[in-house]
């Protein structure tokens, strides 16, 4: 075991470090950023339905459903088809609405979920097509849809997904960009420039695990903390949801995530001294909107951990302890955030004597109901 890990102390880690490889493994053979070329063989057959689809339907669960709602402001963004995130369980259990021009996505690392299974049969019995975006090769998933993409991000053994995350964001960007430079309602500028940003990727996320021994300092300050907030607004809000989900899994610190601009309704009211809230404040659109709440909280004497991009000033000024990432746009920003959210939950994990590649109570795949 201790070769499989390769030199980490545990699995996650070393899946966590995995990431760039595993995000070019994904873009092998799909993207060619320098000749202005995206592709994914099974959306190419099926390019037609996409261009005609009235809406996405996104099923899955954990991870994968933070997967899709990341997907969800992407695809929007990009291709302008209205896009719907459901989670796989609620959706086979609720006579759920499928139209002619519906596609549904499933999203699933080990492709044998249960739940995400059964939604997949009840929509395929109403006649939708299904696509799939799974890990695992041969996986049930990927035979029970239609067509589908393969992430590519090797085996996942740690339970907290974690490389599987980021390159189901990978695929999902990659659809959203064919279609949307095949719709026309992505300007041809604009495609070349994701196009590129795309292909640099990888080295950010490079740069953003340089920042490891940092946030493990940062870990060893709220390591005893008995609950914790995570925040974020646009294409981060998901992320937020992701980052406190792998802490509460590894590390059974109680974590919310939020959106930012939400706290207000609710959780503002938990905020004092001994609340660690965890804040993705990159400089992006309504940047000054984050740096508000961030004032808001320290106000309240809350202790502020911000994810800012390279340079930042005015977060800086206000955050208790920031990370830095390279600047990306904000629709690729996800792959990036999500990178020091997870080295904060495995530090704080292993420093609370977790066992962090298999926590309690949970399973890599859950196939039972
Ligand atoms: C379990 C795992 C999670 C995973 C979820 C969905 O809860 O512990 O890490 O996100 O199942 O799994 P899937 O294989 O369908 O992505």
């Amino acid at each position: 075991e201790q070769i499989e890990k390769g030199g980490f102390d545990h699995f996650m880690l070393k899946e966590i470090y995995e990431q760039p490889n595993a995000i070019k493994d994904t873009f092998r053979g799909r993207l060619r950023a320098d000749e202005g070329i995206v592709k994914l063989s099974s959306v190419e057959e099926n390019l037609q339905k996409f261009l005609n689809a009235d809406r996405i339907l996104i099923v899955a669960c954990g991870t994968s459903w933070h997967a899709g709602l990341v997907a969800e402001y992407i695809l929007e963004e990009f291709t302008r088809i209205p896009v719907e995130v459901e989670y796989a369980s609620e959706f086979r259990y609720r006579n759920p609405i499928i139209r002619k021009n519906d596609i549904i996505i499933a999203i699933s690392q080990s492709g044998e979920t249960a739940d995400t299974l059964a939604a997949i049969k009840l929509a395929k019995e109403q006649g939708a097509f299904v696509y799939g975006v799974c890990n695992v090769v041969g996986s049930s998933i990927s035979r029970e849809t239609h067509t589908g993409s393969y992430t590519h991000a090797g085996p996942e053994i740690g339970v907290a997904s974690t490389k599987a995350f980021t390159t189901q964001i990978t695929v999902l960007t990659l659809m959203a960009l064919r279609i949307g430079q095949a719709k026309g309602t992505l300007s041809r500028a604009d495609f070349h420039r994701y196009l590129q940003e795309l292909d640099h990727v990888p080295q950010k996320v490079e740069q953003a695990l340089e920042h490891n021994l940092e946030i493990q300092a940062i870990a060893s300050k709220y390591k005893d903390a008995p609950n914790c907030l995570y925040l974020g607004r646009g294409y981060n809000y998901p992320v937020a949801l992701e980052g406190a989900l792998k802490l509460k899994e590894i590390s059974y610190i109680h974590a919310e995530g939020y959106p930012a601009a939400e706290m207000k309704h609710g959780p503002i009211a938990l905020i004092d001294e001994h609340m660690p809230v965890v804040i993705i404040a990159p400089k992006q659109e309504h940047y000054d909107k984050i740096v508000s709440n961030i004032q808001e909280i320290k106000a309240r004497n809350g202790k502020i951990i911000a994810v800012v991009t390279a340079g930042d000033v005015q977060v800086k000024k206000l955050a208790d302890y920031v990370i830095e990432i390279p600047e990306t746009s904000d629709a690729l920003s996800p792959l990036i955030t999500t990178i020091p959210l997870q080295l904060l939950a495995y530090h704080i994990a292993v420093m609370r004597g977790c066992n962090v590649d298999q926590p309690r109570n949970l399973a890599k795949s859950v196939t039972v109901e």
